[in-house]
Formats: structure tokens, sequence, C-alpha cells
């Protein structure tokens, strides 16, 4: 489902990426981690064309992200993104944050929209504050409904970048609960999160960076019972105390 092969990307002369090679299959569940600065955000921007890469190619359900004739919107609208800010539109209803793409990019009618947006808030348990703006939710809720947003898409894949972190811990859980959910059933995801209990739950592979580079790409078991490298070692060791 995604595909990435030697990829490469530099700010002007710092590498931010070096020759990053993995794929994802589809319904895998990967997670991403790694020291902050190691290029866990740019990895996963680049992988809906939101950060462009200077060398290799990526390949999003056979689409090669990084060709100039392909169409990034059309793209995007078929891979859903979480960041760490909820980023909705603070001044539009829940329902119609959650319909506004619908219409806008797949010409869906409102009441199409709508009723597609109203199924996916009850999945994610907040039915009842389809009225209310963002404001008046919770963080937890906002992640929530970012989720359910993305999922209004039809998306092919999702990709989170640590949708926990700016969350108090209390809220923490039920965001994961959704992502847990989402990924039993078979969701493609591609997540950045320190989150190792996720990890350890439903990631099929890990892939931990550092320095820009790939350092190990294993299935869930070996990379936390047999770390191969040091630094994954060091990590895990401060991560998990
Ligand atoms: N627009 C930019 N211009 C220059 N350097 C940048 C830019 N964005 C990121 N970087 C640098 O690229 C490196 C990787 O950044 P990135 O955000 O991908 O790291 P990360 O692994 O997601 O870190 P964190 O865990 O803190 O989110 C960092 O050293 C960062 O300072
Ligand atoms: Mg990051």
């Amino acid at each position: 489902m995604i595909s990435l092969k030697h990829v490469s990307k530099w700010y002007d002369r710092f590498q931010v990426l070096s020759d990053c090679t993995t794929e994802v299959k589809k319904g895998e569940v990967v997670v991403v981690c790694g020291p902050s600065g190691s290029g866990k955000s740019t990895l996963i921007k680049a992988v809906n064309g939101l950060e462009p890469i200077q060398e290799g190619t990526i390949l999003v359900d056979g689409i090669a992200v990084n060709d100039p004739k392909t169409n990034l919107a059309q793209l995007r609208a078929r891979v859903g993104m979480v960041f760490q800010h909820f980023e909705l539109f603070p001044h539009l209803s829940i329902i119609e944050n959650l319909t506004l793409a619908q219409v806008k990019v797949l010409n869906r009618s409102k009441s199409e929209a709508e009723k597609k947006g109203l199924a996916l808030l009850d999945r994610v348990g907040l039915s009842s504050h389809a009225h209310k703006f963002p404001s008046q939710l919770s963080g937890g809720q906002q992640q929530r409904v970012a989720i359910a947003r993305a999922l209004c898409m039809d998306p092919i894949a999702m990709l989170f970048d640590e949708p926990t972190s700016a969350l108090d811990p209390e809220m923490i859980n039920e965001v994961l609960d959704v992502m847990v959910e989402l990924a039993y059933e078979g969701m493609t995801m591609m997540v950045v999160t320190h989150e190792m209990g996720f990890a350890k739950k439903v990631a099929h592979r890990i892939l931990f960076m550092d320095e820009g580079r790939i350092v190990e790409d294993t299935n869930k078991d070996d990379f936390f019972n047999n770390p191969q490298s040091e630094r994954a070692k060091d990590f895990l060791a401060k991560i998990l105390h």
C-alpha cells in the first residue's frame, strides 16, 4: 500500500532523511518511533506529499507521490492524516467539520455527507456533540473528531503523527482506543507514537529512526525483546522506564 525506496531529503545542507526504504502492506500497522529530531514527522509527511523529497520514490497504492504529474490533492483525499494538534476548523460546528471535505472534494451531497459524518461521530462515541464547536470539546474529544473526519473520506490508509502527545494523560486512552479499534478492523496505518503500549498491542512492525535513518525495521516482538542497535536499546531503556 505504501512503499518508500531510497528516500532522502535535505533542508539546505542538513540531511533530514537518509536512504529510507520500507513498505507498509494493506492492513498492516507500522509504528514509527525514535528520538526527537530523528525525522519521524518528516518521513510521515513525505508519504502524502506534505514534504517534498529530493531522492528516491514513494508510492501510495501505486501512485508516485513525488511525481510532479501526480494530483496531490486527490492523493491526500484518500490518505487520512491526523496530527498532534487537532486542526479542526474553529468557526465550523463538529458536523460541518466532518462534511466540508466530503462535499468539496468527494462531491457528496450535503445529506449524504451528514449521514456519513454522524455515523463516524457515533463510532468515536461523540454523536451527541454534532452541533457543538471545537472549542466546546476537550482535547481528547477533538482528536477523536479529527479521526472521524479523516475516516469520512474512506481513506485507503491512515497516517498519525503523535496524535496523543498534546493531550492530558487521562484523555490519551480514549484516543488510543479508537485507534486500536481501527487497527483491529484492518486499516492500513502508519503511526508515529511513543505509546509503546499501543505498539505492543496492535503494531505488526516497528520502524526505529535515528538521525534520518531507519535503523530498525522489524516485527514488534523482535523489536521489544531483542533490539539490534545500541541506539534502539538506549531508546527502549529510556522510554520503558
Ligand atoms: N522546515 C525545516 N527546516 C529546517 N530543518 C527542519 C525543518 N523541519 C524539521 N527540520 C529538522 O529536521 C529534523 C527532523 O525533524 P522531524 O520533525 O522530522 O523530527 P521528529 O523525529 O518528528 O522529532 P519529534 O519527535 O521532536 O517530533 C530535525 O533536526 C529538525 O530540526
Ligand atoms: Mg515529530
